[in-house]
């Protein structure tokens, strides 16, 4: 059954954090958990996740050592791309509740000592937002079509696209509209889904929109704002067109390796990804948000390399942190890995900024089956059919458990993604018939695209849809043997995944480990990652054959569920040092 939430008391709406005051700085070591609205705790058992849901689950995360949660769009929308298709910046879909459901959730995080920080997606609207509407009725060469990216298009009859860009979804990134008259007439950009139309960033009453939304959240009190696409909202002029490499990154900055980190020359810029224009976006946002009280923060996503590119998000006046790709990206080896980490605390603190640190989250497929299988199967935009066969679960979270011990030691900040601290793998059998990710319909389901790592997570095993609905619903079908990851399943288990998240996450906090210093430690093999962070001796083994560790070591924590003298392969201990 879900839990009441009643279980907590929630204080009148409280319009900031008391504990973030400006100058904490909390986010240069903070641990931040991503709730996937839609897929966490479904409160009102319609089968989709809700807000009253996640407020009656807050007291089980806070048993995490957690800083802060981010919580994916619970905005009006017709869910045509999970949320991330807005038509209301400033309300709540009813799907998820209501704004006084958000209030609560907040100040129940805030009561618990975790702070909110929400997902804005200014890159597009949703093509039901009213200024689209307003922008499709008044026709070419009005102030509203001046909103979004309407271009006549080529041909004699303007019959072919403004130029051959495509949609990270797959098909082409341009739509062609049916104007009042009936006849067809402009094209409208849309990097994403048909229904996802691209604003003119170079228009100021976007900008000022966009200030006012801004304003609408820190007023009810959210600490900070997730941007989706952060490196997308400007295009190179004149929109000139553009091939990118065969194997490149779709979402990235024209990469054409999926390990972006390891190279630092600058790569080729597709003309809609990175483009310079994007920062003095983010220098106004700075400055809305340091006109706050508290330390609220902005967190890019910029699918953008090499990491000192990335850096650029994260100068002293922009923002504060950018999610690190690059070392998701980054296949379960050992020389890779300590590239990757090398590159990142270097580009970051070049910037002053804190490196961030993540593994799984919404778009990719879950690091407990990723790291299972062969790098093209890496790019969660792009996932394709498994010509390799299915991964190996046991290998798979045998390497996440090394692999999340081995992340949450390093300096910086990291995020989780809900339902790892399970140990889930991805989804990958669901039913065709299941799927909802644009990217499936728009490739004819050559790309499964995200669900599998969107499936409502289990809470108990016993109990219908595990928990997740009180009604037994689910948006996505959850496998049959989720029962075995479930949280109630774990709690309390010695070696379970959930216990080694919360052993981490409290060795991590009670040793000042977010905000220490890495330094390397040699003699254990090009196999292995070896660094001390403070008195923490982190070792981490990439290889087949187990290591020997320094005698007597003193074992605070272990990813295997037996730790021993030898450090076996895919297993991460820390020793104090
Ligand atoms: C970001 C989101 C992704 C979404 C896309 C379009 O990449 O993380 O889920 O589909 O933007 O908004």
């Amino acid at each position: 059954m879900t839990q009441q939430s009643e279980d907590i008391v929630v204080p009148a709406a409280a319009p900031t954090f008391e504990p973030s005051e400006r100058g904490s700085e909390w986010w240069r070591s903070a641990v931040i958990y991503q709730i996937y609205p839609r897929s966490f705790a479904d409160a009102s058992g319609d089968g989709v996740g809700d807000l009253a849901g996640i407020t009656s689950r807050l007291p089980a995360l806070a048993t995490l050592d957690i800083d802060a949660i981010w919580l994916s769009p619970f905005y009006t929308s017709p869910q045509r791309d999970g949320g991330y298709d807005v038509s209301d910046y400033c309300d709540i879909d009813p799907l998820f509740g209501t704004l006084e459901d958000f209030d609560r959730m907040r100040a129940a995080a805030h009561e618990l000592g975790i702070r909110v920080i929400v997902d804005l997606v200014p890159n597009h609207s949703s093509d039901q937002h009213v200024w689209f509407q307003e922008a499709l009725a008044a026709g070419p060469g009005s102030e509203e079509r001046a909103r979004y990216m309407f271009r006549e298009g080529r041909g004699d009859n303007g019959e072919l696209p403004p130029n051959n860009w495509q949609s990270v979804f797959g098909g082409p990134a341009w739509t062609r509209v049916t104007e009042a008259d009936g006849s067809l007439g402009q094209w409208y950009l849309h990097l994403f889904d048909s229904t996802q139309p691209d604003f003119d960033w170079t228009n100021r009453w976007v900008r000022d929109q966009f200030v006012d939304i801004l304003r609408f959240w820190l007023d009810r009190g959210v600490d900070g704002f997730r941007v989706d696409v952060a490196h997308g909202m400007i295009k190179a002029d004149g929109l000139p067109d553009y091939t990118p490499p065969a194997d490149g990154a779709s979402m990235g900055g024209g990469s054409a390796t999926l390990e972006p980190g390891i190279s630092d020359e600058p790569l080729d810029d597709p003309p809609y990804w990175g483009q310079e224009g994007v920062h003095e976006i983010y220098r106004e946002w700075r400055e809305v948000l340091d006109s706050y009280p508290g330390d609220r923060i902005l967190a890019a996503e910029a699918w953008v390399d090499p990491l000192p590119k990335v850096a650029k998000w994260v100068r002293p006046d922009e923002m504060h942190q950018a999610f690190n790709f690059a070392y998701l990206e980054t296949p379960w080896e050992a020389a890779a890995l300590r590239t990757v980490i090398d590159e990142s605390l270097k580009a970051f603190n070049d910037v002053g900024a804190p490196s961030t640190w993540v593994l799984s989250n919404h778009d990719v497929v879950r690091h407990a089956s990723r790291l299972a299988l062969t790098s093209d199967h890496l790019q969660g935009h792009g996932v394709g059919p498994l010509s390799e066969g299915k991964p190996d679960n046991a290998v798979g979270l045998r390497r996440a458990r090394a692999a999340t011990t081995m992340m949450l030691a390093l300096p910086g900040s990291a995020y989780i993604y809900q339902g790892e601290e399970l140990g889930l793998p991805e989804a990958i059998e669901l039913p065709d018939s299941a799927r909802q990710d644009p990217t499936w319909f728009r490739t004819d389901g050559e790309r499964y695209g995200r669900d599998g790592c969107r499936v409502p997570i289990p809470w108990e095993a016993g109990a219908p849809a595990f928990g997740f609905s009180q009604t037994g619903k689910s948006w996505l079908p959850q496998p049959v043997d989720w029962a075995t990851y479930a949280r109630d399943a774990q709690t309390g288990v010695a070696g379970s995944t959930l216990e080694l998240y919360r052993s981490a996450l409290a060795l991590r906090s009670e040793h000042g480990l977010g905000l220490g210093t890495l330094e390397w430690q040699d003699g254990y093999g090009d196999d292995v990652i070896a660094y001390r962070n403070g008195d923490v001796l982190v070792v981490s083994n990439a290889g087949t054959t187990p290591v020997t560790l320094p005698s007597g070591a003193d074992v605070l924590l272990s990813s295997d569920a037996v730790p021993s003298a030898e450090l076996g392969p895919d297993t991460t201990v820390w020793l104090r040092a």
